[in-house]
């Protein structure tokens, strides 16, 4: 079975003897619950890495205090079983990190930002829109803890989700800004999103909080986005495109009625901006006036008490 560590100083152990080896390490990063979309990053790294490592640690620092920490899915045995049944090439994963919240923040941990001390990391100007708006200390929590892990793995490449294309946009502004090498801000990769088979819904750790119900309304959330891509493809204005897209939520939550359904959906929101620099699309703009710099379509949906977020990128990054 796969080397478990929990601590950073007996993970160095075995980082000094890869660094001695001369072997390139891929890093996964996780909070766990793994599925596809997890399991992807691993084979991605064990493609391209002599050794991966994946850490699961459900940071703390990333949960607002009225968020979903406690509640969060744990399912540890199964994850290293998943992880375990990964092979590419006949390489398979090396290591799992695995610390407590005392190894991570050595000078403990406060959910709430006005109580914490300790050292953290803020990426101005990245982690204020889309996702952001909505959840004002996410990346503060998600920053620090990845420079951390950064630091403790000492990873050659890194691999991240478009999935969370704000994160992994954001940690490679981090790594440029902070001169990291482990990863270099090259080696600090995004993968696509996995969806599923069926109906198209991104994976996400989170599904496994919808009841049937809310499983079954889910998937209108990348539908409308695809509405949108669809109108911004065509020559229609951010403003049209993002109208099309939630008028499409709009009417499933009318059909969800009408069909009885016993779910509850709100949209958080649903915008285009800037690849580079984040900034919100205005209204008049089309495809060819914005040329051919790249554009989020991103949008979060409440589903009843889980919030659902997606992407699809226009143009590439
Ligand atoms: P977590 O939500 O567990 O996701 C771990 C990684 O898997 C992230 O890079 C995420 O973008 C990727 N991922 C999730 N769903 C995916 C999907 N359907 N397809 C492809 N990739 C997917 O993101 C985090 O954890 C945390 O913020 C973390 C970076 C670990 C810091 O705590």
């Amino acid at each position: 079975s796969i080397p478990i560590f929990t601590t950073v100083a007996s993970y160095r152990e075995w980082r000094r003897k890869a660094y001695a080896e001369k072997k390139s390490v891929g890093f996964v990063p996780t909070m766990g619950a793994l599925h596809e979309g997890h399991l992807s990053l691993v084979r991605r790294s064990l493609a391209e890495n002599d050794l991966t490592v994946m850490s699961i640690f459900v940071n703390p620092a990333q949960f607002a205090p009225h968020e979903d920490l406690a509640s969060y899915p744990r399912t540890l045995e199964r994850d290293l079983e998943l992880l375990a049944e990964q092979k590419v090439a006949s390489k398979q994963p090396s290591a799992v990190f695995l610390p407590n919240v005392h190894e991570m923040y050595p000078s403990g941990i406060n959910q709430d930002v006005n109580q914490q001390r300790g050292t953290f990391v803020e990426v101005k100007g990245y982690g204020e829109q889309m996702e952001g708006k909505s959840r004002p200390t996410f990346f503060r929590g998600v920053a620090t803890v990845v420079t951390k892990l950064f630091n403790a793995i000492e990873p050659t490449n890194a691999y991240f989700g478009q999935k969370d294309i704000q994160q992994a946009l954001l940690l490679r502004h981090m790594v440029t800004d902070l001169l990291l090498s482990h990863p270099s801000p090259n080696n600090l990769h995004i993968v696509p999103t996995i969806r599923d088979t069926s109906d198209d819904l991104a994976l996400s750790s989170r599904n496994a909080y919808l009841s049937p119900a809310g499983r079954k309304v889910a998937p209108i959330l990348y539908a409308s986005l695809r509405t949108a891509e669809g109108c911004w493809a065509a020559g229609g204005s951010k403003l049209d495109c993002i109208n099309a897209a939630t008028k499409i939520i709009q009417r499933r939550i009318e059909q969800a009625n009408e069909e009885g359904l016993d779910v509850e959906m709100k949209l958080d929101y649903l915008e285009m901006n800037d690849a580079g620099d984040f900034e919100v699309i205005e209204g008049d703009v089309t495809r060819s006036s914005k040329g051919d710099a790249a554009v989020i379509l991103s949008g979060a949906l409440w589903v009843d008490q889980t919030r659902l977020i997606d992407n699809i990128l226009l143009g590439s990054v």
